[in-house]
């Protein structure tokens, strides 16, 4: 499976899904990480890894649609068959979302349809949640809206930071990315309406 990672910061997950990439986990091979930032450690990893890498900066385009059909393009030449969005900041236009139909997923740090958008660990920690966790989901046009894959909760603890809780979070989204990744791989994804059926493992 030809996979491209869209990313717009640091990269972590990026990292988890090179590792078990490499590690022959996931039948998957990122071919190519792209980000709208030209200092973002996500292409640092990818070039440490020797992975192709695009910046396209989206304040050079005249309109979403602009920038998402460049990023369209340089998939489509990459031969990517699923998109990863992994903390890349940009909704995504139609443009986008018609060119990789079901092929686009998302991880989010919190339990949707709980804590969208932004400062989501603030958002549980001011809401006193007692759990939060991550999301990975198909992408709509939406906010943090799609067909949701996999989730994964951990407890928020008393004295929890935005920081110390963020951490907890990161080691649950870099377990289940990837997972979600490998059942599309095994073609064991069906998205029926709002949810996604998981298929048995074939024997
Ligand atoms: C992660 O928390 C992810 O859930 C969110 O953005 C962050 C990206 O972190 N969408 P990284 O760049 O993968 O380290």
């Amino acid at each position: 499976l030809r996979v491209g990672v869209l990313a717009s910061g640091r990269g972590s997950n990026l990292q988890s899904l090179i590792d078990q990439s490499l590690a022959g986990k996931i039948d998957a091979q990122i071919v190519l990480v792209a980000s709208n930032k030209a200092d973002a450690g996500a292409l640092d990893k990818a070039r440490e890894a020797g992975i192709a890498t695009r910046v396209l900066d989206h304040r050079n385009f005249g309109s979403r649609e602009e920038f998402d059909g460049a990023m369209v393009a340089a998939l489509r030449e990459a031969g990517v068959e699923l998109v990863l969005l992994a903390g890349f900041m940009r909704l995504l236009s139609p443009v986008f979302l018609d060119a990789f139909p079901q092929r686009i997923m998302n991880i989010h740090p919190a339990l949707l349809p709980a804590f969208p958008g932004l400062n989501v660990q603030r958002q549980a920690l001011e809401y006193g949640a007692r759990f939060s966790g991550c999301t990975v989901h198909f992408v709509d046009g939406g906010l943090d809206t799609g067909p949701i894959i996999i989730q994964a909760a951990v407890p928020i603890l008393e004295n929890d930071t935005e920081e110390s809780l963020a951490a907890r979070i990161l080691v649950e989204e870099h377990r289940i990315y990837p997972r979600a990744v490998q059942l599309f791989a095994e073609k064991r994804l069906r998205i029926e309406g709002r949810r996604v059926r998981i298929e048995p493992e074939a024997d």
